[in-house]
């Protein structure tokens, strides 16, 4: 019932959050996409959109926030081939998937690091919740994560701890630590909206590197359109809880049908309107009030 070709199937879904005074929330509203095999996609929207709702679902993490997933499918293409439906899989079941089938990357990486492990016992803690590894085994393996997202020294790296490490590095070995039992899927949320526009840079053109090299698929959350334009394959477009427009990179880009696609894409400089600016700059964040002015930029 998925196409060959296809890791996850998100059909249809609602996700609403209880809300005592008003009637409930609904975050996700009749969201559906789906992910091939080696595939980036982009999904795109301004905040309270729908983004991380959407995403923290696929990992049915919603739950614990006090979300209910209220109608839909997420359909899974498991790595032995199995397709199961992870809106109706028991948590027990699920929680074995996080991580070897399917992994998320955030925002902060202080945040989802401990400060009081080493970056090494991190990484090899992923490994043996996972995999029946000897502590040495594990150490190895985490060894080959660090070196497979480019941490420089990482002999030395697997020995400290967060502090140690800059924001660039930190946010590597959460990318390390998403992979390091080689999920199928790799969800990352906004991985390098805190980071500057360098390592930034430098952290798109490594996840773009890991998916040619180990074949991932990778759901990418973002608000910026410059960084969809350099990492996706296709784009989903969020507004209030909605897909407003699925296409290619190329048609988002040069065709967008919806206004509010239109806005994002109309906030990114133009070629040649930084060349009196030092340094690069992200770009805003865009608003969409279409009962006023269709954008406005916050930032
Ligand atoms: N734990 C929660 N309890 C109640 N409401 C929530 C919770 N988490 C998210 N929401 C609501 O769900 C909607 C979607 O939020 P979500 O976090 O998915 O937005 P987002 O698109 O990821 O935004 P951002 O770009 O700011 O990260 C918002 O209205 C938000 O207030
Ligand atoms: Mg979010």
């Amino acid at each position: 019932m998925l196409p060959d070709d296809v890791i996850l199937a998100v059909e249809d879904l609602e996700v609403s959050f209880a809300n005592q005074a008003q009637k409930p929330l609904r975050a996700v509203r009749g969201v559906s996409f789906n992910i091939a095999r080696g595939e980036t996609l982009a999904l795109v929207g301004e905040s309270g959109s729908g983004k991380s709702v959407t995403a923290m679902t696929v990992m049915r993490l919603t739950e614990h926030d006090g979300a209910r997933i209220t109608a839909g499918r997420i359909m899974m293409r498991l790595k032995n081939g199995q397709v199961i439906d992870l809106v109706k899989l028991p948590e027990k079941h699920v929680e074995k998937l996080r991580g070897s089938e399917i992994s998320i990357v955030f925002q902060d990486p202080m945040s989802s690091l401990n400060p009081v492990f080493t970056v090494g016992d991190q990484i090899a803690e992923a490994v043996t919740h996972h995999q029946n590894k000897t502590k040495s085994e594990a150490r190895a393996i985490a060894l080959n994560v660090l070196k497979l997202v480019r941490v420089p020294d990482a002999i030395r790296r697997l020995d400290q701890y967060p502090h140690q490490l800059s924001g660039g590095m930190r946010q590597r070995v959460m990318i390390a630590i998403a992979l390091a039992c080689r999920p199928s899927l790799m969800i990352l949320d906004e991985p390098t909206t805190a980071l500057d526009v360098t390592i930034q840079a430098q952290i798109l053109d490594l996840v773009r590197a890991l998916q040619t090299e180990i074949g991932m698929s990778v759901l990418f959350i973002t608000h910026d359109m410059g960084v969809v334009a350099e990492i996706a394959d296709r784009v989903c477009v969020m507004l209030k809880g909605e897909i407003v427009e699925t296409n290619s990179v190329h048609e988002i880009f040069s065709n967008p049908k919806h206004a509010y696609t239109r806005a994002l894409i109309s906030a990114v400089p133009r070629l040649g309107s930084m060349a009196d600016r030092d340094a690069p700059e992200k770009f805003p964040l865009v608003v969409y009030e279409p009962a006023r002015s269709p954008v406005k930029e916050i930032g």
